[in-house]
């Protein structure tokens, strides 16, 4: 029988290095794109997607984050009082109810598989997704992690958004070594983490959404740093595969790597391009640049 997945791990414990000094005190996933944090489009996606349980691995100065997920008791009276329901409703109405939701501190940035493995207790013995918040995926119809856990419920074992990139782009990357496809479904026989162009397996990288079997927590505990100095998610995920299935799973949707600042910008606009009250005068304004 296969286990719905019904936790969520989000590992926000990174320095955010490449938007200093934008990230010196303020966390990267909360930087907002048109209208929220980052880490609020990936924990209503997990919502979209069946989560009941969400697990925050934060690091140090990461209490913005914490604060968001929160009752704003003061900003919320205050609103009320003056009878702000729609803003109000956009502070309070999507936040989890108490108890649904757990902040477990990585003490050191070690790298994503420490991150990951810091939630074990938490995950305990049941699959988990891991939502990387810098990676944006864009489909009005139907969110990313939706769109895999209906492929997991039919498959099972682990799978993981895998995107097409530029072959110049693959050493960006964690990339995807395919064995076998059926339709948006890629059976995989390896993966690799940032690979040189030559040494590349495909040009599918892994973007920032994973369905993981608790078996990886195992594999985690041994994880030594290796591509960066730091402890990859990749290279437990590797160590997995004899073992267990992993897919690769070809979405539908547009994808946004918001972890560089071009990337972030191209979100902000598609985004804002999708709301009804900022389309209109976005184009006009991005015509001014444009000529
Ligand atoms: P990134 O490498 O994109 O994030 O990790 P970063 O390290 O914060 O950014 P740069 O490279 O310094 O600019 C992907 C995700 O994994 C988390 C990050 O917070 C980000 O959401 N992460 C990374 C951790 O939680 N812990 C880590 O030790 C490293």
């Amino acid at each position: 029988m296969i286990k719905p997945v019904k936790k969520a791990v989000f590992p926000v414990g990174g320095l955010g290095t490449r938007f200093l000094p934008a990230t010196k005190a303020i966390p990267k996933e909360m930087l907002p794109v048109a209208t929220k944090p980052l880490i609020q489009y990936a924990f209503e996606e997990a919502v979209e997607a069946g989560i009941e349980e969400f697990i925050f691995v934060t690091g140090r100065n990461k209490s913005a984050i914490n604060n968001h997920f929160d009752h704003a008791f003061e900003l919320q009276s205050a609103l009320s009082k003056d009878d702000k329901t729609d803003i109000l409703s956009q502070v309070s109405d999507w936040t989890p109810k108490s108890g649904q939701i757990a902040f477990v501190p990585q003490r050191e940035p070690k790298g994503l598989g420490h991150a990951v493995w810091c939630a074990r207790n938490f995950v305990g013995n049941e699959p988990f997704a891991v939502l990387l918040a810098d990676e944006m995926v864009l489909n009005p119809k139907q969110g990313l992690l939706s769109q895999m856990v209906d492929a997991y419920d039919k498959t099972g074992g682990n799978i993981i958004a895998v995107a097409e990139v530029p072959e110049a782009d693959v050493s960006k990357y964690g990339i995807l070594d395919p064995q076998s496809t059926d339709g948006n479904l890629i059976k995989a026989k390896g993966m690799v983490e940032k690979p040189a162009p030559e040494n590349a397996p495909s040009n599918l990288s892994l973007t920032g959404r994973y369905i993981l079997q608790p078996e990886i927590m195992e594999h985690l505990a041994e994880g030594r740093a290796s591509s960066g100095g730091e402890i990859q998610l990749t290279d437990s995920m590797q160590k997995m595969l004899p073992s267990s299935d992993f897919y690769g799973f070809k979405f539908e949707g547009k994808r946004f790597d918001c972890g560089n600042r071009v990337g972030f910008l191209e979100a902000n606009i598609a985004y804002a391009l999708e709301r009804e009250d900022m389309a209109a005068r976005v184009k006009e304004m991005l015509k001014t640049y444009i000529g």
